[in-house]
């Protein structure tokens, strides 16, 4: 009797183990892919950082280009609530956003046409006019 004893404390005791390594895993997934995690921040090189935005106005392309391209995602107001947004991993972020706008125009078209992630960089999809127009356009967030 003792003995049989000692092998169920065994068997109960390898099986908390077994718990607990499974909950750590799943700890451990879980936290890598939480959205609210952002440890892959923009890297926007110095070049780009500094050009200068060679268009000013065409306000009107650039909203037809937002329209079309972005609002399904940065919504009507540019507040990152477009149908859209719930289904990507990451927050579009706040176009209103007094820290958003400070950025140079170079840094957001760097953000525009190359991209990162879920926002994928419409190299082949805006010409570079019609880029710059739509950051002018976002200007206008507020
Ligand atoms: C499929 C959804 C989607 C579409 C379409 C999309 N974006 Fe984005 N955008 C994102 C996401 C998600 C991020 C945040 C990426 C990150 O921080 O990793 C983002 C980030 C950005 C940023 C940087 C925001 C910041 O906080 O600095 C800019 C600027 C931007 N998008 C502009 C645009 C423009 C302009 C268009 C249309 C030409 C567009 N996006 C289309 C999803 C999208």
């Amino acid at each position: 009797l003792i003995s049989t004893i000692t092998d169920m404390k065994k068997i109960v005791f390898r099986g908390l183990l077994l718990f607990a390594i499974v909950a750590l895993i799943a700890v451990a997934m879980q936290s890598s892919s939480d959205r609210s995690i952002q440890d892959d921040p923009w890297f926007v090189p110095e070049k780009f950082v500094s050009m200068d935005n060679p268009i000013s106005g065409q306000i009107e392309l650039g909203k037809e280009m937002y329209t079309v391209h972005c609002k399904s995602c940065h919504g009507k107001e540019g507040l990152g609530d477009g149908p859209k947004a719930a289904q990507l991993d990451t927050e579009p972020g706040d176009f209103t956003d007094e820290n958003f706008q400070k950025q140079s125009d170079g840094t957001l078209f760097y953000k525009i046409w190359i991209g990162k992630d879920d926002m994928l960089g419409f190299d082949k999809k805006l010409s570079q006019t019609e880029t710059w127009a739509v950051i002018n356009y976002i200007r206008k967030f507020e």
